[in-house]
This record gives structure tokens, sequence and C-alpha cells, in this order.
């Protein structure tokens, strides 16, 4: 059973300060590449309503060269907090982007200095520049220059092994006017393998001022609180355990303001969750919103009679009718079962 000590208590009841923007959560949803566009965010506000939310990484060189906004920097009208994050490696365009997305309603701006993926990292975004401190805190000092909204930066915990610089690189960015902090507790080498190594995250928040959010791993209520004892962070970021699991971020938030469990979605609510999520990716996407369901559907139909079945079938969905009638038989045939089987509870979220 989970418990949270006093301390902690007291601790996770104070709002988060970021700069002048006051946040009522401590558990925010991590933006995620073709995962965290508005209508998956939609889900995860239903039931984390105070919790801020990050689009997906934004191009500033292509906002720079196409002027005109993508489809990923829509955010909904009245929808907060909310964080657009964008990456680059030249200070002028990620300023120019940073105006861009305060102009669409950005609370606060979140410069993306952890992915791992070659093709971003070549052209010295993301993690790469890790490697360039100079360069990043130029980045961060430009971006705070053209923007009055809070400027933060996401990270990781270094290049490789042999070249784990967080804390060093964390007083860097808090020195060029960063307002928070959020660590992956991974380098970039080990991608999404091996365990986060929340040490490190402790590290880098004990030298700190600004809040230190920690990231990696946090797949539950369990792991959240685990993770707060052992690092002193001043909040958390959910990342893989909301996909296909929109429910972890308000999960965790009830727990951390009640010190009580939310009961888990049984599978027929997950569905009919899926439900929704192909729904609304139909109507803001069309098409393209339907080759994107597969891949959500699929991290929804799990843990239950006959899930791979079903995997199988979503994986492959041509319309939203297609996917429907599956959803639908599926729900009639879990709503059909006994109830202990019914009330059969995930275990836990499911992730790639
Ligand atoms: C599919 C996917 C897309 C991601 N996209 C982004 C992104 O756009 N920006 C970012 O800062 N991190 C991105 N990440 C990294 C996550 O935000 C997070 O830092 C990482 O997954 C570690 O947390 P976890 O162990 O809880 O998954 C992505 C991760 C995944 C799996």
């Amino acid at each position: 059973m989970v418990t949270l000590a006093p301390e902690l208590k007291t601790r996770l009841a104070l709002p988060l300060q970021i700069g002048s923007v006051s946040l009522q959560s401590r558990v925010l949803q991590s933006p995620l590449s073709g995962v965290t566009d508005l209508v998956f965010r939609r889900l995860v506000r239903r039931y984390a309503p105070a919790s801020m939310m990050y689009t997906e990484m934004v191009n500033a060189t292509g906002l720079h060269y196409v002027k005109e906004l993508p489809q990923i920097m829509e955010i909904d009208p009245g929808e907060r907090p909310i964080s657009i994050q964008l990456f680059d490696c030249r200070p002028d365009f990620l300023a120019e982007a940073a105006q861009m997305a305060v102009g669409e309603g950005a609370d606060t701006v979140d410069i993306n200095m952890g992915c791992p993926v070659n093709k971003i990292t070549k052209n010295g975004g993301g993690s790469s520049l890790l490697r360039q401190p100079e360069l990043a805190a130029q980045i961060v000092r430009s971006v705070v220059d053209a923007v009055a909204v809070p400027v933060t930066v996401k990270t990781r915990i270094g290049w490789c092994d042999s070249e784990i610089n967080a804390v060093e690189f964390a007083r860097q960015m808090e020195a060029a006017g960063a307002k928070m902090l959020t660590l992956h507790g991974r380098t970039r080498a080990q991608g999404y393998n091996g365990p986060a190594r929340w040490e490190w995250i402790a590290n880098v928040k004990s030298v700190l001022s600004i809040p230190v959010i920690a990231n990696g791993d946090i797949f539950s209520v369990e792991a959240a609180v685990n993770c707060l004892e052992q690092t002193g962070a001043d909040g958390v970021m959910c990342a893989r355990g909301t996909l296909g699991y929109p429910f972890l971020v308000g999960e965790i938030d009830h727990f951390f303001k009640t010190g009580e469990m939310r009961p888990a979605p049984s599978p027929v609510e997950r569905l009919e969750c899926a439900r929704d999520h192909l729904q609304m990716l139909w109507e803001y996407k069309g098409k393209r919103g339907i080759r994107q369901a597969r891949k959500h559907m699929t991290w929804y139909a799990k843990g239950f009679p006959n899930a791979a079945d079903l995997r199988g079938k979503l994986a492959v969905i041509e319309t939203v009718e297609d996917g429907l009638v599956l959803l639908d038989e599926a729900i009639a045939y879990l709503s059909s079962l006994p109830t202990e089987v019914d009330a059969e509870r995930l275990a836990a979220p499911a992730f790639v």
C-alpha cells in the first residue's frame, strides 16, 4: 500500500511555481511526439484538469521558413495550463518560434534538450545540446529575452555514461534564465532502455533553486511517490505510462491531493475512452487521424480476455466505422462477462 509521508504531503499541497505561473498540480503530462495532440490532451485533462500539458515538439526552423502554424501548435481555446515545446539549435529561430507559441496562448515555452533521435541531434537540436552547454545557455537567454512567459528546459542526465553532466548543465540553464528544469533520468545513449537513474535527479535538485521535475519510469502512483521521496523533486512528469492510459496523470494527481487511490478504470471504461479518442481523432484530423489512431487503439486494448485478437484488428482499421464497430463489440462482450471478470483491474498502464 502506498502512503504519503507527512513531510511529502505538506510539500505536495503547495502550488508549483514556474516563474510567474502558478500550478495547482505537481503532475505533468510530458510532450510526446505523435501522441500529445489536442485530442489526447483533452482526454488527459478530463481526469487531470489542473495539470500542465505539453504539445508535441515543434521545429523552430520549420516555423521560420514556413511562417504558418503547424497543427501540432494548435491549442484549445481556454486550454490551460499548457506549454508549447520547441526544438532547434538556433537561438534566433527559437526566439521567433517562442513568440509564435505565446501568440497561440502558451503559458510557458519549453525547450527540448533531450530528444535522442538522430534526425534531431545531427542538426544540433535535442540532446546534442548537452554537449554544447554554452549554446544551450545562449538559446535560453535568447528565448527569455523574446517572451514574457516563463521559459523551461527538458533534458537528460548526459550524452552517455562517460559524459554525464546533468548537474553542471542544469546550473547553466538556471543561470541563463530557465524557470523550471525537467530531467529525464537517462543518458542519450540509453534511449529509453534500462531504469531511469533517479539519483541524478536528486543530485540536480540539490543544487537548483528553480523547480526540478522528475521524469522517467513514472508508470504508477507508487512510482511517483517513490520518485519524489528519492529525489526530493518538485513534481513528476508522466510519459510512456500514459500511452493508451490517459488516466495516469489524474490518478497520481488525485493521490497527491487526497492520499487516496482513485479506482483504476475497468477494461470497459478504457475501451469507452478509446472509442472517444478514435471519434475525436476522426473529427479533428480526418483520414490521417484514423492512421494515427491505430497505434493508440492497440495501446488501449490490453489486459482483458481476447485483447490480442482485438489489437490485431484495431491495428489495421481503415475507417472510423471499422474501429467503432470493433470497440462496440468488445465493450458488449466484456459487459456480458460475469462481474468478477468485468471488474478485473489492469495491473499497470500500457506502454511501448
Ligand atoms: C513516443 C514518444 C514520443 C516522445 N516525444 C517527445 C517530445 O516530443 N518531446 C520531449 O521532450 N520528449 C519526448 N519523449 C520523451 C518523453 O517525454 C519522456 O522524457 C521519456 O519517455 C521518459 O519518460 P518515461 O520513462 O516515463 O517514458 C517522447 C517519448 C516517446 C516514447
